[in-house]
């Protein structure tokens, strides 16, 4: 019997869990979770709830039952190390070492890394420990995009124009993540839109998901506060309204001169996922960020879609056997979107929801308990709804009538894959090509 330990506990987490016991191997499922999911709980064999940087616990509850591999959701336990532990237990992961997992966790490696093996799609960015290098730099720039050097929950990234008013106000930010950053990533801002293309990789092989877009401003209109990511959606013929095969083939080489490279640069190869979030701009494809993970959501668009069995394909990623691997998706769109509670994510509220049936979408809790048959909020992004359609108008009807069915202090972006919206990401695209 197939037994696969799947550590995270999240929208993300779920749709992985769904995926893996779905399997013709019909593998037993045991997680590990920050907090409990009430979907993944319901589709496993075993879950223990501790702390992703408790990583002798991760260890021990594996080695409790020996599983064939890991599969590591989030980017936390990643940069603790935990894949280094569960591999020298025998365990084999889908994630990488904590060292090649500085792909996300250190932003400054990541830029360092692409300047020094000169991989193209880099912005003009320095790497800053005092506020007077950082303003000698932000001076020769237009308008600047601030990022500390660390992980951010994707929540830490401020751009010019957006959430900084002026550069007096970004050197402000500088000052600010200095307190609680060794580093402070200055770039110059870029003007396109953004894509995320995730990429499985087992070091030599890079098998490319459909691309897709996330949303990451909470509220209509691409207005309010950045979030983890409110919804996304992916196109039926695989790639993007806005984007062409050569986006995708240029996005897809920077992702393999960077697997080559980290495995120059650390000495190992990386195993895992590659996640690529990219820009289309007047001057092609630039790369924004790497994240070691699958997105959150866009991990549900993906593996909507997925004929593969994802079984199978962990199985050839963790033996290093990608290169013979047909990676297969459905021609179809899919939209994802977010219920998160009022208030979300400066002051979410806590309370109970209740979800309608709702059978034209597939819904994947996150931060939801189940208490005494109900299901509480418990602070950030709650529940999402994955439509499936022939086009992306077809599964964002499907995922907005299953939105719309939450009942509860919530609310969610109704914007997110509607015909509206998606021009005006063309437009902006027609503006500057
Ligand atoms: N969708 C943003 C992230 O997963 O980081």
């Amino acid at each position: 019997m197939t037994k696969v330990l799947l550590v995270g506990n999240g929208a993300r987490e779920h749709a992985i869990a769904k995926a893996i016991v779905k399997s013709d191997e019909m593998p037993e499922l045991f997680s590990y979770m920050k907090m409990q999911n009430p979907g993944i709980e319901e589709i496993s064999t075993e879950t223990m709830i501790g702390k992703y940087d408790d990583i002798d616990n991760i260890v021990a509850f594996a080695q409790s039952f020996s599983p064939d591999f890991a599969v590591i959701g989030p980017e936390e336990p990643l940069s603790y190390g935990v894949v280094d532990a569960l591999e020298s237990a025998g365990i084999p992961c889908v994630g990488p070492k904590k060292n090649l997992a500085m792909l996300e966790s250190s932003k400054s490696f990541a830029r360092e890394l692409m300047a020094k093996y000169k991989i193209e799609g880099l912005p003009k960015f320095g790497v800053f420990r005092n506020v007077e290098d950082a303003k000698k730099f932000m001076d020769s720039l237009k308008e600047v995009v601030i990022k500390p050097d660390g992980l951010t929950g994707g929540k830490g990234v401020m751009v010019q124009g957006d959430h900084l008013m002026t550069k007096e106000e970004a050197l402000e930010y500088c000052k600010e993540v200095l307190k609680s950053h060794p580093s402070v990533i200055v770039e110059e801002k870029l003007d396109g839109e953004e894509f995320s293309l995730q990429s499985f990789t087992d070091g030599q092989t890079i098998l490319d998901c459909p691309p897709v877009q996330d949303h990451k401003r909470a509220h209509n209109d691409d207005t309010g506060p950045n979030t983890g990511g409110m919804g996304s959606y992916s196109a039926e013929n695989h790639l993007l309204p806005f984007l062409k095969e050569n986006h995708i083939r240029e996005a897809h080489l920077i992702t393999a001169k960077v697997a080559d490279a980290i495995k120059k640069e650390i000495g190992e190869p990386y195993i895992g996922i590659m996640y690529g979030g990219f820009m289309l701009t007047k001057s092609g494809i630039k790369l924004i960020e790497y994240n070691a993970r699958l997105g959150d959501p866009e991990a549900m668009n993906i593996l909507s879609i997925m004929e593969s069995d994802f079984v199978e394909l962990c199985r050839a990623i963790v033996s290093m056997h990608l290169d013979d691997y047909s990676l297969q998706f459905e021609k179809k769109a899919t939209v994802c979107k977010y219920i998160v509670p009022e208030g979300y994510p400066e002051k979410p509220v806590k309370g109970a929801i209740e979800i309608s049936k709702a059978s034209n979408s597939e819904v994947f809790y996150s931060s939801i308990e189940r208490k005494d048959n109900k299901l509480y909020m418990s602070g950030s992004r709650a529940v999402a709804f994955v439509g499936k359609g022939k086009t992306i108008e077809e599964a964002e009807r499907k995922a907005e009538e299953g939105a719309k069915s939450v009942k509860g202090k919530v609310f969610h972006r109704e914007d997110i894959g509607t015909r509206k919206l998606i021009d005006k990401r063309i437009n902006h695209v027609r503006s500057f090509s």
